[in-house]
């Protein structure tokens, strides 16, 4: 079983110590080989903006650096953490470089073989971080999100006990997913993604062709499974209006 964890942070601080955590309990529950990347080491250059990667192929990105061995080693483990501080109520720099560079899977999901699991740590404002750290990856199962405190004074033995035991907890969802690996059928959420990104890719030939040529072979779902003709419809309801708005949506507050 093979785990690989990306490290947000630009030190080897709380993070590391949480992530460490999960690590001796997934190694004392099996064999586990497991791999941390620290974004602060890796060659993974600033996202320039060309757009290159979601519309015509994440191949054709014109950065030469580690990304592609990054992907290669994310699509060959089973288990995937993503770790990051909080900073200023969001995920650190570093990791907003790796959601970038890796959002064209977002358009084209292809982590289906990844169990996920969000580790976010900090004072305040975790919910929000976690949830722009959950922005990525696209087709990866996420199993969970821990929110770990670190409190300005000191901790009491409770809360490091409490901390101690989320932690456990989490490390066992991610070992018995990775342990019970299957493509689940669709939720309805994902179904809407799957019927939003169908939708605009057959009107963006000209403009998303990577999206164009991903989808036109898709019928049903992201992958071959099967979809409850109920939860369908719904989708298909709900992402015509979706995409119908998108087109005339100008807002000003
Ligand atoms: C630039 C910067 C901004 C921060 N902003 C927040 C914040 O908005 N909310 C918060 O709870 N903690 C904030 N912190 C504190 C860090 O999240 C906290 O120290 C964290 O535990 C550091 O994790 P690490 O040791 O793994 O890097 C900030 C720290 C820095 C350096």
């Amino acid at each position: 079983m093979k785990v690989i964890a990306i490290m947000g942070s630009p030190h080897k601080g709380r993070g590391f110590e949480i992530v460490q955590k999960i690590e001796a309990e997934l190694c004392r529950l099996d064999e586990v080989e497991f791999t941390y990347v620290f974004l602060k080491d890796v060659n993974l250059k600033a996202c320039q903006g060309c757009f290159v990667c979601i519309g015509k192929g994440e191949q054709l990105c014109p950065l030469k650096d580690e990304k592609n061995n990054i992907e290669a080693e994310i699509l060959s483990a089973d288990g995937v953490i993503l770790s990051t501080p909080g900073y200023a109520m969001n995920v650190s720099a570093l990791m907003k470089n790796f959601i970038d560079r890796f959002a064209h899977s977002l358009h084209r999901p292809k982590f289906f073989n990844q169990s996920l699991l969000l580790v976010a740590n900090g004072g305040s404002g975790l919910s929000k971080v976690n949830s722009s750290l959950g922005m990525t990856l696209g087709g990866s199962n996420k199993v969970g999100e821990l929110k770990i405190t670190t409190t300005p004074w000191e901790a009491t033995a409770d809360y490091q006990n409490r901390v101690e035991k989320d932690i456990a907890k989490a490390a066992q969802i991610l070992y018995r997913s990775m342990k019970n690996k299957k493509l689940a059928p669709p939720s309805l959420g994902n179904l809407i993604w799957f019927q939003i990104f169908k939708k605009m890719a057959s009107l963006s030939e000209q403009n998303l062709p990577a999206d164009y040529e991903y989808y036109r072979t898709r019928t049903d779902y992201f992958y071959s499974t099967r979809v409850n003709p109920i939860k369908n419809g719904v989708a298909g309801i709900i992402a015509n209006i979706g995409v119908a708005t998108m087109k005339k949506q100008v807002k000003f507050k």
